[in-house]
């Protein structure tokens, strides 16, 4: 027995906002957006809807594609920067309107790095069988911390959650390996300042290229795997430049690295289960496929992981 991915669900809100959109806005281009980030666009949610709403969602349909129902979950964990309000944790607020047993529930703080923060929190309790099956949410509503005034930020995210449902897999599927790891002298390069994001771009760049691509070239090895094992990279949907060097460090070609950024921009803590749930439905992931997830965030944090599928 060891620990898998048992089910996913996603959810984004309705209103696509697109670059052409925010030329309207602000003093950019799409052409600039398109060639600096690889975004083309990104759903906003409105004010009716908030992280816990798209949490929810995104949970139930994880739930159910996981061919389980809520009183098989035995805890629940959110990573999020945006949750409501700073407590009680989305967890919670989603533990109750699930109509969950009194199971444990935690927000987990690691931006980006945040959806495998929490597999491989919730692997832990898997291979120790404290607990069976966990749901981990990833899920964000950035446009509420967005500073719509500064053009070199404002393009960059987008809202959305996804969900996975963690439990016991047969052996030689599931994690195979993982590694987290966190920098907090990097804090000041990507922080929230009162209500709005605060980033150094390029500071951010230029740790996320070194990071993302160690971080999945150490699980690769990890794993006892190499390149030619890997059918798909997921990596964070920050910007295209970041992920293609993390695929060029990982001697991958092109057509092995999924990319919904266009789509999505960057949706931190959701940006990685939505490109992975994105891939289940549209039929691109085979059962035994060999995926590598690599996240960095806000932290500065990282994280990264080998599934087989
Ligand atoms: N439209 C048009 N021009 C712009 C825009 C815009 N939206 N934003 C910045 N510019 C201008 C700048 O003012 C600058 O002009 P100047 O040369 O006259 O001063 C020029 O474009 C170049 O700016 P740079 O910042 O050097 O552009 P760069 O190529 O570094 O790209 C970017 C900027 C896209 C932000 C890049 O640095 C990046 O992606 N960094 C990583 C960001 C990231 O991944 N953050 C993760 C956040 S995740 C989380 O934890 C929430």
């Amino acid at each position: 027995m060891s620990a898998g991915i048992l089910g996913m669900g996603k959810f984004v809100p309705e209103r696509v906002l697109t670059n052409f959109d925010l030329e309207k806005m602000m003093d950019t281009s799409d052409e600039w957006i398109r060639t600096r980030t690889g975004i083309e666009a990104r759903h906003i949610a409105d004010d009716t809807v908030d992280t816990s709403d798209m949490a929810f969602a995104a949970a139930q349909n994880a739930i159910k594609n996981a061919g389980l129902t809520i009183d098989d979950i035995d805890m629940i964990l959110v990573a999020t920067i945006t949750p409501d309000q700073p407590f009680p944790s989305i967890a919670c607020m989603l533990q109750d309107r699930l109509g969950a047993r009194h199971i444990p529930a935690m927000d987990i703080s690691a931006a980006c790095s945040g959806f495998i923060y929490g597999v491989v929190t919730a692997k832990q309790f898997v291979d120790t069988k404290a607990y069976e099956h966990i749901l981990v949410v990833g899920v964000e509503k950035l446009s509420k911390i967005t500073d719509w005034k500064d053009r070199a930020t404002a393009v960059l995210f987008g809202d959305g959650a996804a969900a996975a449902v963690v439990g016991p897999v047969s052996e030689g599927k599931g994690i195979l390996s993982y590694e987290l790891g966190a920098d907090g002298s990097g804090g000041k390069s990507l922080y929230q300042e009162g209500s709005l994001i605060r980033m150094n771009g390029r500071e951010v760049f230029k740790f996320a290229v070194r990071q993302m691509g160690e971080s999945a070239v150490n699980v690769v090895e990890k794993a006892g795997l190499t390149k030619d094992d890997i059918d798909y990279l997921i990596p964070h949907q920050a910007n295209i430049r970041i992920m293609e060097a993390s695929r060029e460090r990982l001697g991958i070609p092109e057509e092995k690295m999924i990319k919904t950024i266009q789509k999505y921009g960057n949706t931190s803590a959701s940006s990685i289960p939505l490109a992975l749930a994105d891939s289940l439905e549209n039929g691109l992931i085979k059962d035994g496929d060999v995926l590598v997830m690599v996240g960095f965030g806000g932290g500065l944090t990282w994280g990264a992981l080998t599934i087989r599928w």
